[in-house]
């Protein structure tokens, strides 16, 4: 297997081969995730919740991300695996200027990321291009940015009315920036579709956006069905119906790959 790459992850979405993404924050997890198929491991600032049990990621600093993306790509290596890592730039380290966006995306991508995410569309986009021209891939988030929870009001539907016009254009911007992969993260389907169609150069990744998404990523211990809060309507609990936790993943990549995830009951919105 060779190496997953940003030309490989065009080629796949040109093709319209789902991308597969799921979040890893240590050696093992991350190793596993690579050798049951998954292209993108992400290392979210989920792990502010999963790892550190805050109540969001607002208190995720940017050492324990490097911690963390050290720990993912040194588990990959170990054995030899192909997988794209993503290191997500966590609140406060990319917002005061795209000068300290880069002094941060440096850290991580120092740390063995291949690419790094940041949240929020209109201000970032500027951002987004002096990391692309630097060298540095880019990952984008609209819709529900963890984040900004306290000034969304709640973890909830993103994008629904005139605001989906307002998301439409950022998704467009940041391509137009160069980001060659844009999360959405409860958008409406029907909205998370358009925006997909309308992005040949950055492939969507859904998360509770609908089945046509060019690719579909999960939170790790969600899709086990370990979570100590609620669980979110949108997942799966992949490792009901599996043996082992690499079995779970393994049916999650192909369940992705088939287009039977996800269901579109799972989020009528
Ligand atoms: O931090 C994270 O896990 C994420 C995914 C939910 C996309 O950003
Ligand atoms: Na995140």
């Amino acid at each position: 297997r060779k190496p997953v790459s940003l030309p490989r992850l065009h080629e796949m979405h040109a093709r319209g081969e789902k991308i597969t993404m799921l979040t890893a924050y240590d050696a093992t997890f991350a190793a596993t995730a690579d050798a049951a198929g998954v292209e993108c491991v992400l290392v979210g600032d989920s792990l502010g919740m999963v790892c550190q049990g805050l109540s969001s990621t607002v208190g995720v600093s940017l050492e324990t991300m490097r911690y963390h993306v050290e720990s993912v790509t040194r588990g990959i290596r170990r054995v030899q695996g192909t997988a794209w890592v993503i290191g997500d730039l966590p609140f406060g380290s990319y917002h005061e200027s795209k000068e300290q966006a880069l002094r941060s995306a440096t850290v991580l991508m120092q740390a063995g990321a291949h690419m790094v995410k940041l949240e929020g569309g209109g201000w970032t986009t500027e951002t987004t291009r002096f990391l692309v021209e630097r060298g540095i891939p880019v990952c984008a988030h609209l819709g529900l940015t963890p984040q900004t929870v306290h000034a969304l009001g709640g973890y909830r539907v993103q994008g629904r009315g005139e605001a989906g016009e307002t998301l439409k254009r950022h998704a467009l911007e940041l391509q137009d920036a160069g980001a060659a992969l844009l999360v959405l993260e409860m958008t409406p389907a029907a909205l998370s579709a358009e925006i997909t169609q309308a992005m040949p150069r950055c492939a969507t990744i859904g998360i509770g956006a609908g089945i046509d998404c060019a690719g579909q990523v999960l939170v790790l211990h969600d899709m086990l069905g370990m979570n100590l809060g609620k669980m979110p309507k949108f997942v799966h609990n992949f490792m009901a119906d599996a043996g082992s936790v690499r079995g779970a993943m393994e049916a999650f990549v192909k369940a992705v790959k088939d287009g039977r995830f996800p269901v579109n009951e799972q989020h009528a919105w």
